[in-house]
């Protein structure tokens, strides 16, 4: 483990999509890459937390230095952030799956049988909300993500007030911003003092920018 103010500190990470199962080749799944929780797992590494990183099926390589657990569904991933706590804060940058199949079918959906297959929604469990309302091990810093298109602050922080998370990333991802799959983003921050909008920069240095606050948050002492 490296030097840095977050030597010593644990930090959980949710990451990329899920796949809920609808029969044993067949998945619902969503495009998230995973490319934000890496970059932010490599951010907090560097600062020199101790990252867990549960990540479900994500094109990004996994960041070096993490420990890394590899799930699929939204339950699986639920159940390895349970197993991990304690940690001292959890950024879920997940994109979970709202809705899985309610009763997934353990032998391949065959289409010669007739007639289309009916598949029933249950949903999933909010694993923020879940680790944000924690009775017992509440992480001292829960920070989840919020993608708009419009209202983005107001939306956002009704969102936080809903959650129950510490702070909120919030950011807009109307087409016309060129966010979505692009290489930059443009934050606004949202914290019980209020909502902060960060100038536009690399997904990267925003990254950097909420590793280096999360610092300041669990370790007031460490300010350089
Ligand atoms: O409600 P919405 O999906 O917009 O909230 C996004 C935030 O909630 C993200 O931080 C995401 O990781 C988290 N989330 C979660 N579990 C869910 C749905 C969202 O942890 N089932």
């Amino acid at each position: 483990l490296r030097d840095g103010p977050l030597k010593g500190r644990r930090i959980l990470i949710t990451s990329g999509p899920t796949h809920e199962p609808i029969d044993p080749v067949r998945y619902i799944a969503n495009r998230s890459s995973g490319a934000q929780g890496t970059a932010i797992a490599r951010a907090l590494i560097a600062l020199g937390a101790e990252v867990i990183f549960v990540t479900g099926p994500a094109d990004a390589p996994p960041p070096d230095g993490a420990e890394l657990h590899r799930v699929e569904t939204a339950h699986q991933m639920l159940d390895a952030c349970h197993k991990v706590l304690p940690v001292d804060a959890a950024i879920c940058a997940a994109a979970v799956a709202d809705w899985r199949v309610a009763s997934a079918s353990s032998s391949k959906m065959k289409k010669d049988k007739g007639g289309l297959p009916k598949l029933e929604l249950a949903e999933n469990p909010d694993i923020l909300a879940t680790l944000s309302q924690l009775a017992d091990q509440r992480p001292a810093l829960v920070v989840g993500f919020a993608a708009e298109t419009d209202d983005v602050a107001q939306n956002a922080t009704a969102k936080r007030l809903r959650k129950g998370c510490d702070w909120i990333v919030a950011n807009d991802v109307s087409p016309h911003t060129g966010i979505m799959g692009g290489t930059e983003n443009e934050v606004t921050l949202i914290t019980a003092a209020g909502a902060e909008p960060w100038p536009r920069m690399s997904k990267g240095q925003v990254a950097a920018r909420l590793a280096t606050r999360i610092a300041e948050a669990l370790v007031p002492d460490a300010a350089p």
